[in-house]
C-alpha cells in the first residue's frame, strides 16, 4: 500500500495568505495541517508516499522534505496546473505501479487516524474505499448518494441541489483499476478532472465502491472559519506545558502550552493555547483558542480564537477574536492624529474594523 498526498491547488478561499504560501502549510495548533495527514499515513504503517506539489512545491518541499521527520519515504510529483485530483492520479501512474493507495488531501484533517480503515480496505475487494461525513452545507463538497442498505447509488460534485448531506471527505483508497477510470473520464465543467467522476465511472461499470460514515472530526480547512475550528478541536486535545518563561504577574489558566524560548510577562493566559518558540507575550491578554507561532511579539494587546503565523507583532491593540494573522505580519495601534484606521493591506485581504 502507498500513499499519494495531494497538496497543490491555489487555495483561492484561503487569499492573501495563499499568494505567498501553500494552502497545505498553513498551521493549526502550531503545526501545518499537512503533518496530521503524514502522521495519519504513517501510523497506518504506509511509508512509500508521494506528494503531488504545485506553484508552492518548494515551500512544501523545504517543510517535509524526504519525509524521514515523519517515518516515511517521501517524493514528489510536480503538477503543472491545478488540473483536477484524478489528474494526479493520472501524473502519479508510475509512482503508484500495481499498488493499492491511500489518496490523502493535504489540507483535511480527520481525526483519529485512517489505519483501521487501511486494514479493511486491504482485506477487501474493493476497487475504492470512501469515507462520508454528514455536513452543514454539502453544495461545496462532493457528495454521495445511499439507497437503503448504504450502497452508493450515484456521485455528484459540488451540485447545485444536492441529492444528500453526505459529503465526499478527502481520504481516498484506491485498487489500480482506478487507472483506467482516471484515463477514461474527461474535464469537468470547471476544467478539472474530477475524482468524484472517475468513481462514479466505477461504479457505473460495477465496481465495488465502499463508503464508509466517518466517526470522528473531518474537516476540509479551506475556508478561515474551519481552519479555527481545526484549531480549536485540535487545542482542545493540549496537555498543559511550559517550556518558556512565565514572570512579573501573569496569570495561567487552563491548558496552555508556552514553548522554549517564549517568555510571557504580565500577561492573563487563557487556554486552550500554544504559544510558539521565541514568542514575547507583554502585557496582554490571550484567550481560549488561539494559537501564535514562533517570534512573535504580543505587547497590550488582547487576542482570542485566532491564529497569528511566525514573526507577527501585535501591539496596542484592544481586543483581536476570530482572526487569522499570516507571516511578519503588523497590527499596530496608535494614539495618533488624526484619529483613524491606517492599513496596508495585501490583494484579497479581509479587515473588519468595529464600528
Ligand atoms: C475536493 C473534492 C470533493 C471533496 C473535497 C473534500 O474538493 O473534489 O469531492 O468533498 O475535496 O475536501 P476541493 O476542496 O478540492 O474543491
Amino acid at each position: 500500500m502507498k500513499a499519494l498526498v495531494l497538496a497543490g491547488g491555489r487555495g483561492t478561499r484561503l487569499r492573501p495568505l495563499t499568494h505567498t504560501s501553500a494552502k497545505q502549510l498553513v498551521p493549526v495548533a502550531n503545526r501545518p495541517v499537512l503533518f496530521y495527514g503524514l502522521d495519519a499515513i504513517r501510523e497506518a504503517g504506509i511509508t512509500e508516499t508521494a506528494i503531488v506539489v504545485g506553484d508552492t512545491g518548494d515551500e512544501v518541499r523545504a517543510a517535509v522534505g524526504d519525509g524521514s521527520d515523519f517515518g516515511l519515504k517521501v517524493s514528489y510529483i510536480q503538477q503543472e496546473a491545478p488540473l483536477g485530483l484524478a489528474h494526479c492520479v493520472v501524473i502519479a501512474r508510475e509512482f503508484l505501479g500495481d499498488d493499492d493507495f491511500v489518496m490523502y488531501l493535504g489540507d483535511n484533517l480527520l481525526i483519529g487516524g485512517i489505519a483501521d480503515l487501511v486494514a479493511a480496505f486491504q482485506s477487501s475487494a474493493y476497487a475504492a474505499q470512501l469515507l462520508l461525513s454528514r455536513v452543514a452545507e454539502p453544495q461545496f463538497y462532493g457528495v454521495a448518494e445511499l439507497d437503503a442498505d448504504g450502497a452508493i447509488l450515484s456521485l455528484q460534485e459540488k451540485p447545485d441541489v444536492p441529492r444528500s448531506d453526505l459529503a465526499i471527505v478527502g481520504v481516498y483508497m484506491f485498487s489500480p483499476v482506478v487507472h483506467e477510470a482516471v484515463r477514461a473520464i474527461t474535464p469537468s465543467a470547471r476544467g478539472e478532472l474530477e475524482i468524484t467522476d472517475a468513481i462514479q465511472w466505477l461504479i457505473n461499470r460495477d465496481h465495488k465502491v465502499h463508503s464508509y460514515l466517518v466517526s470522528g472530526y473531518w474537516k476540509d480547512t479551506g475556508r478561515l472559519r474551519d481552519i479555527l475550528e481545526c484549531n480549536r478541536i485540535l487545542l482542545e486535545r493540549v496537555e498543559a506545558r511550559t517550556d518558556g518563561t512565565i514572570g512579573g504577574r501573569s496569570e495561567i489558566e487552563g491548558r496552555v502550552v508556552v514553548h522554549p524560548g517564549a517568555v510571557v510577562e504580565d500577561s492573563v493566559l487563557r487556554g486552550p493555547i500554544v504559544i510558539g518558540a521565541g514568542t514575547k507575550v507583554v502585557r496582554s491578554y490571550v484567550g481560549p483558542f488561539t494559537s501564535i507561532a514562533e517570534d512573535c511579539v504580543i505587547e497590550d494587546a488582547e487576542i482570542e480564537y485566532s491564529i497569528v503565523l511566525g514573526s507577527s507583532t501585535i501591539r496596542s491593540v484592544p481586543r483581536i477574536e476570530h482572526s487569522l494573522i499570516g507571516r511578519d505580519v503588523e497590527v499596530t495601534g496608535t494614539s495618533r492624529v488624526p484619529n483613524a484606521h491606517r492599513l496596508m493591506v495585501g490583494d484579497h485581504s479581509k479587515v473588519q474594523l468595529r464600528a
